[in-house]
């Protein structure tokens, strides 16, 4: 039996952690009592209230401002092979239960109760990321768990997130256990997409509006013009277009996004409906707009303008502007389709902010669906952030 160390928080600070929330800030901690420097970054520990009564076993990084993540409301939590394991048959079975095809989001960290851990699944081929120290350290047991789990053809540590930098961790991809193809396919509704995991983006595929495509495809398969703009491999687009859009344009400044767009068209016998550009998309909509073309849907799928709280401002910004010129390019009685990844930009407030753009360009709206991560990003009811994507699909109406 392992003997765990001790972090003890200051007065009330537990409130926020049994109301629900995972993690503890760094300012939360007593450290008079407990100093942070004695951890060692990924260790477990236990949390303790101020009165020293336990809040749960959490992984810690002294050098990161979330401190320590709670893994178990239980004190003295090994996370072991087995552990994991149980952790990681939870988060499949319901995924199982969900999904018709082995393509998804397998684990989504806090809100499958493994902290800082991402899996997507393509098939028998798992690409992870480990974003925290703790998950960092943990990574030989989740590659054992994950080897009893399932029959893994291959894991790939894509590791190479941004958000390692305020854990201390470095930048690096790395093979796990088995063997990873250069190209991972996924199959969406009727479609399939090669994804070239070496020049993809994250773990290579945006799971999280799987179910947002499927819901929407339909509304767009009888439109003359539609844009995908932030297209990345197309997803969006190319679905409209297999369900009968007549011409797609899809915009993404990656250019091996654009040429997976092209591939991709092709290899489903899309090409002569699906165009790629590499472009800006503020840049694209400017010269749309100068021409007379008016297109009978835009979808805008943008990456998260704001990452942190401090940029909700500009990010607010920058969501109107594009909103508001996609709007202007839609022709009355067609659809924008518009979303945002930002965790700190709330869904009232994106609502706010969409028919606010549409009265500034002189346009009335109806806002015909609201948009959500799909089931396999669940979402802690006590941690707003976890819910971080919301869409809207809107009709710019004829006549008011
Ligand atoms: C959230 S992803 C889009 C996901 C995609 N719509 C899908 O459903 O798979 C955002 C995309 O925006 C692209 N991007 C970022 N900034 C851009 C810009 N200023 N202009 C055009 N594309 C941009 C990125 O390359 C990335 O592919």
């Amino acid at each position: 039996m392992p003997t765990f160390d001790a972090i003890c928080l200051k007065k009330n600070e537990d409130r926020r952690l049994r109301g629900g929330h995972l993690w503890v800030f760094s300012n939360e901690v007593d450290v008079g009592a407990t100093p942070l420097t004695g951890l060692v970054a990924g260790q477990a520990a236990n949390v303790l209230d101020a009165d020293g009564r336990p809040v749960g076993t959490a992984l810690v990084n002294p050098r990161s401002l979330i401190c320590a993540r709670l893994i178990s409301r239980r004190p003295d939590v090994e996370p072991s092979v087995e552990w994991f394991l149980g952790r990681l048959r939870s988060a499949l079975s319901i995924r199982e239960r969900i999904f018709d095809q082995p393509f998804y989001r397998m684990v989504f960290g806090e809100s499958d109760g493994l902290p800082g851990l991402v899996i997507d699944r393509f098939g028998g081929v798992l690409v992870a990321q480990a974003n925290t120290a703790g998950m960092e350290r943990l990574r030989p047991k989740i590659e054992q768990a994950l080897g009893q789990l399932m029959r893994l053809e291959g894991l790939l540590w894509r590791n190479d997130a941004a958000v390692r930098d305020f854990e201390g961790l470095g930048r690096v991809i790395e093979p796990g256990p088995g063997r990873v193809p250069e190209k991972l396919a996924v199959i969406e509704g009727d479609l399939r997409f090669e994804i070239d995991l070496m020049a993809s983006q994250k773990t290579g595929w945006y799971f999280d509006q799987q179910a947002n495509r499927q819901r929407v495809w339909p509304l767009l398969g009888d439109c003359e013009r539609v844009a995908d703009l932030y297209s990345y491999h197309g997803a969006w687009g190319l679905g409209a277009a297999a369900l009968g859009a007549a011409h797609v344009d899809c915009v993404d400044s990656s250019l091996s996004a654009v040429n997976a767009i092209r591939d991709n068209a092709r290899a489903n016998g899309l090409e002569e409906r699906v165009t790629a550009v590499r472009q800006d998309v503020d840049q694209w909509l400017d010269e749309q707009l100068a021409t007379k073309v008016r297109l009978d849907a835009v979808i805008v799928d943008p990456p998260a303008f704001a990452p942190r709280s401090r940029d909700v401002k500009a990010a607010l910004t920058a969501y109107r502007r594009i909103n508001e010129k996609a709007l202007r390019l839609i022709r009355p009685g067609g659809l924008l389709v518009t979303c945002s990844c930002s965790s700190h930009v709330f869904e009232d407030r994106f609502l706010d902010l969409v028919g606010k753009a549409a009265r500034h360009v002189d346009r009335d709206v109806q806002v015909l669906m609201r948009l959500e991560q799909g089931p396999d990003h669940p979402v802690i009811p006590a941690m707003p952030v976890s819910r971080y994507l919301k869409g809207l699909v809107v009709r710019v109406l004829e006549t008011f």
